[in-house]
């Protein structure tokens, strides 16, 4: 079996990634504060901020390819702590890189959308970046060490998925607050194409497949507003839709600058790989069947210490 590592395995995307590559790959996975366990994968304690810590684990565990999913990824934390930003959503990228240097290993980096400034209509992959905030920035930073990586590849992408510790990410957070009869603000004005991390991670292994390199969006193939995302599941969930207030986003104090239209151009992917690239419906679809099948339960259970 190849080697596959992957950081940021205690985030919601490592985690998923990680469950989902397990039986196809010999998984090693990297963790910080958050100590994580499975019974199918080595787990290793690394300060990725730290070069002689990532070079030693990397040594260590001499993957066939790394998927880079740790980051400073709450984007009001980097707008307040810029340099903590910094250093875990750029320096990281470039440890990784000097550590891998002269070995076969390839960089897979996990970047997002956040690298738009939202203000045309949609983005191909060749279009000026423009990051609204640090978060942004710091992506865009962390993009330019890991195409230093002979044969890297970035995959800009926005998400759904399950945490695997006690967090809510926005699927998350809006079924588990309608549930509970409380009223969500659901932006009209904000788009974004977002993507399921297990039809994430089926991309990925394409991708992983024929060794693409350079820069694509992995993301939905069309966009929806926060607030059709929160009907969308409402509906998918037999909740309330009624405890969903339409908002424009300007009526809302956030610290960090977001772009309201984030529709990326996925055909260079789905030219390259031959793979039909889910719809954001779609993915929401597979969220909801796969909690109905019990899957967010059994990444925690298996996960847990
Ligand atoms: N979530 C989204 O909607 C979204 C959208 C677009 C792109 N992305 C990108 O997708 C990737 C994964 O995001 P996510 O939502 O899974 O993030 P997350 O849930 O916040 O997880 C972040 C991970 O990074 C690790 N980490 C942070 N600082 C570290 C350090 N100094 N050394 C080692 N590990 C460190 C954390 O480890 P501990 O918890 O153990 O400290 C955790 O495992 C990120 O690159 C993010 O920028 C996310």
């Amino acid at each position: 079996m190849k080697k596959l590592l992957i950081t940021g395995i205690s985030g919601l995307l490592g985690s998923n990634l990680a469950y989902y590559f397990k039986d196809k790959y010999d998984v090693t996975g990297f963790y910080h504060k958050n100590r994580v366990a499975h019974k199918d994968i080595k787990m290793h304690a690394v300060d990725m901020t730290r070069p002689d810590d990532v070079k030693h684990n990397i040594d260590l565990c001499q993957p066939d390819i790394i998927i880079h999913c740790a980051a400073l990824a709450d984007i009001d934390q980097c707008e307040e702590q810029p340099e903590l930003a910094r250093r875990c959503n750029v320096e990281t990228v470039g440890h990784i890189v000097n550590a891998i240097k002269g070995s076969p290993t390839k960089l897979i980096f996990i970047s997002s959308d956040a690298v738009y400034d939202g203000k045309k209509d949609k983005y191909c992959e060749d279009d000026a970046v423009g990051p609204l905030s640090v978060y942004g920035r710091t992506k865009v930073g962390g993009e330019q060490q890991a195409l230093k990586a002979p044969r890297g590849l970035v995959a800009r992408t926005n998400l759904i998925g399950w945490n695997i510790l006690e967090k809510r990410h926005l699927a998350e957070w809006m079924i588990h607050e309608l549930s509970a009869g409380r009223p969500i603000k659901g932006f009209t004005d904000v788009y974004f194409a977002a993507i399921y991390t297990f039809k994430l991670a089926e991309l990925l292994a394409a991708a992983m497949a024929v060794d693409l390199e350079g820069v694509y969006h992995f993301a939905g193939s069309n966009a929806i507003s926060k607030h059709d995302c929160a009907v969308l599941l409402a509906e998918l969930y037999g909740l309330d839709k009624k405890l969903i207030e339409p908002i424009s986003v300007d009526q809302f104090k956030l610290k960090a600058k977001r772009a309201k239209n984030l529709i990326l151009d996925v055909s260079k992917l789905q030219t390259t790989l031959h793979r039909n690239i889910p719809t954001v419906e779609e993915s929401l679809r597979r969220f909801h069947a796969d909690d109905r099948d019990g899957l967010p339960q059994r990444l925690k259970r298996e996960f847990a210490v």
